[in-house]
């Protein structure tokens, strides 16, 4: 068999055919869609221009972009969730204004992107809604599927790059790096309940997941990671 039929980011054209329904969907998400997730200091931010790169060097045309995020009125929302540290949000408003952001991210960059056939990395996106509202603060898991189906449809990553580190390890490079925001006030429990939900997913979804040892030297991660994207982008090991 045709080993690229299996991978994850490798997709066949859909066949134009008033015999296949699915086509409009399958158009609509013909580029790749990447997410990078993982814990506080992970390095996501970090390996962004390597991935990138990778990408580049290997025939894509790359958009990158982050959540919260990506358009105005998603930066708007990332400022007021991370950085205003005087407001109360509780959970649920924080769940429902993630995927307020969005929903505006995925209409006017992720979906004319993918559309467009170019492949899309972004630093976070739904995984991290189940790991920090979900594991970290406790909103019901249905609730967030529930808006995950509203606002993507049937729009999945192809690919998730899952950055793991011990939770003190990220901690500490995240506080050599800037001011604490919102997420990083919270205590060790909140951060070790996010990495546990992270690694669950993965092991529920292996298919999509790729986990990276971050605990490494950047250069090891960058080893992991070309690994990682080969596999997914032609479907065999190197
Ligand atoms: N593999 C690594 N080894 C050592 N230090 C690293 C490594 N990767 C990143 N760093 C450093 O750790 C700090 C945090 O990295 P980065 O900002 O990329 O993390 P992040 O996952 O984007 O964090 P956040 O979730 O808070 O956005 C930076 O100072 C970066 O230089
Ligand atoms: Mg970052």
């Amino acid at each position: 068999m045709d080993a690229r039929a299996t991978s994850p980011v490798t997709r066949r054209a859909p066949v134009r055919s008033a015999e296949n329904p699915a086509f409009e969907r399958e158009a609509m998400a013909s580029g790749q869609f990447i997410t990078l997730e993982g814990g506080e200091g992970a390095g996501k931010s970090t390996m962004l221009a390597f991935i990138e790169t990778w990408l580049r060097d290997h025939g894509h045309r790359v958009l990158v972009t982050r959540e919260p995020g990506g358009t105005e009125l998603g930066e708007r929302v990332r400022e007021l969730l991370l950085h205003r540290h005087e407001l109360e949000i509780s959970p649920e408003t924080e769940a429902l204004l993630m995927f307020a952001a969005r929903a505006e991210h995925l209409q006017r960059v992720i979906r004319p992107a993918l559309h467009a056939g170019t492949t899309v990395v972004c630093d976070r996106f739904t995984d991290a809604t189940y790991a920090y509202q979900g594991g970290g603060r406790g909103v019901a898991r249905e609730r967030i599927a529930a808006l995950e189906q509203w606002v993507q449809g049937e729009l999945r990553p192809d690919l998730t790059l899952l950055l793991d580190v011990p939770v003190a390890l990220g901690l500490g490079r995240a506080g050599n790096r800037s001011q604490p925001d919102r997420f990083e006030r919270e205590q060790q429990g909140f951060f070790e309940r996010v990495r546990a939900c992270y690694l669950e997913r993965a092991v529920l979804e292996p298919g999509r997941f790729k986990v990276i040892d971050a605990s490494r030297p950047p250069v090891e991660v960058q080893s992991q990671l070309a690994r990682a994207l080969h596999e997914a982008v032609h479907g065999e090991k190197v």
